[in-house]
């Protein structure tokens, strides 16, 4: 049975110190000891910790996860080492191994192939279509003029919103209309930009709604229900391929390439056509993509959301990454919607997001979506690699020893034998135990 579960009221009012004494004492049987935690993962300098502290509300302590380095990701022609922040044992180990193999067989071949972003006012009009249409195509250059304040700044970096148009969608909820407006927000990801677009547009749209002679009074009452951007971004595309001769993929786990390359396709095919493993499938892309959106503060939940949508597009969730063999050629891809940005948000506040763009060469949000795109689809190669060779749980397991090793406190001496022991055995969670009891006996 849990201890107490009071509710509480004014939390956000009360000092941290308050907060995480509040915290120790209603959860846990030890509240002096559950405060310890919390206080060491404290920052000893005091102003980065308020840094951190402020990013957002009720912060009682940091929650750290690991920054690693994938080395060796050659993108069109140019090395960078990835920064990726993630928990699961494997990842930066698969993705440095698929980098490295592909960095001496051209590596990746990168491209941007559009970069545009979305946003709606949803709002609700009880007259006609024809009635808002005529109405709109009179206010539409009014309605964007009341933005230019917002724009400029953004226009003069070449972006801005690029159009704006009236959807009708009656015929699937009553009254509903949208102004549906896509924006070009270069090295931002724009949802600040876009938002306030999007609300500067409302205002205007409900304004000059009421003041329009032609409509009734009914009809001046237009309901602004909300604005927002679309974390759907279809025609923010980015594309990433490696491709190279079947003979070509043979190395010391590939004896036979040819059945190798059949055997890769096969799998994606499968992913191709079946929901429950293309989910899977996708989540070893987003394995790659999250860690290094974490790493350079990008916003991950906008990017799971929308490419899980793009997966779906055609009507049934599908593949991301394609592949294929053709004239001896085997060619392997990956084609992702990425909102992202290189300016703003955390990218300039967090030392760590900052480092970790600086590690990528300061890139564009452009070059960042091409980096992310390639750590996506060398984690779902090596994640296909291992599924069709030697199993997933091999290089899993290998990689996850140290942390059951961790979870039993294991001492350097138990550590080293039992290293030795699982070179040339299976590592499993049972196994390991079973070796540890032994050797504590
Ligand atoms: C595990 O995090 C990711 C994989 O399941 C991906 C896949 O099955 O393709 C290995």
């Amino acid at each position: 049975m849990s201890m107490n579960t009071n509710a509480v009221s004014g939390f956000s009012k009360l000092s941290k110190e308050e907060k995480i004494n509040w915290i120790a004492n209603e959860y846990f049987a030890q509240p002096t000891k559950a405060v310890a935690t919390i206080k060491q993962y404290w920052n000893s300098d005091a102003k980065l910790q308020q840094l951190h502290d402020e990013f957002i509300e009720n912060t009682i302590t940091n929650f750290y996860l690991p920054l690693g380095i994938a080395p060796n990701f050659l993108i069109n022609g140019r090395y960078y080492s990835v920064p990726m922040v993630i928990e699961e044992s494997s990842v930066v180990a698969a993705a440095a191994k698929a980098a490295k193999f592909w960095s001496t067989r051209g590596g990746f071949k990168t491209m941007v192939l559009n970069t545009e972003k979305i946003g709606q006012v949803h709002f609700l009009f009880k007259g006609t279509t024809a009635q808002l249409q005529s109405f709109f195509d009179k206010t539409k250059d009014a309605l964007l003029a009341a933005t230019e304040n917002i724009t400029k700044n953004m226009q003069k970096r070449g972006g801005g919103i690029l159009s704006l148009e009236l959807r009708d969608k009656t015929a699937e909820l009553p009254h509903y209309y949208q102004l549906h407006a896509t924006f070009e927000t270069k090295d931002s990801m724009g949802a600040n930009f876009i938002n306030s677009c999007l609300e500067q547009l409302a205002k205007s749209l409900k304004e000059a709604a009421l003041h329009y002679a032609d409509f009734s009074s009914a009809e001046k009452d237009l309901t602004v229900v909300m604005s927002i951007l679309s974390n759907y971004v279809p025609n923010c595309i980015v594309r990433a391929e490696v491709s190279c001769k079947v003979e070509e993929l043979a190395e010391k786990k590939i004896e036979n390439p040819q059945e190798f390359a059949e055997k890769l396709v096969q799998a994606v095919r499968i992913a191709e056509i079946e929901p429950f493993r293309a989910v899977t499938h996708n989540k070893g892309i987003m394995n790659g993509v999250d860690a290094v959106v974490l790493a350079t503060g990008n916003d991950f939940r906008a990017v799971e959301a929308g490419v899980h949508a793009y997966a779906s597009r055609c009507g049934r969730y599908s593949s991301l990454s394609h592949a294929q063999i053709e004239n001896g050629i085997f060619t392997f891809w990956v084609e992702i919607p990425l909102a992202l940005g290189t300016v703003g948000g955390l990218t300039s506040l967090h030392p760590l997001v900052k480092m970790a763009l600086e590690i990528l060469g300061k890139p564009s949000a452009s070059e960042l979506m091409q980096v992310v795109a390639a750590t996506g689809l060398a984690q779902n190669f090596a994640a296909l690699r291992s599924l069709t060779t030697t199993g997933i749980q091999e290089g899993h397991m290998k990689m996850h020893l140290n942390n059951i090793l961790n979870q039993y406190q294991a001492t350097a001496d138990e550590r080293k034998t039992i290293a030795a022991y699982f070179e040339k055995h299976t590592v499993s969670h049972a196994s390991v135990v079973e070796l540890i009891e032994k050797l504590r006996k």
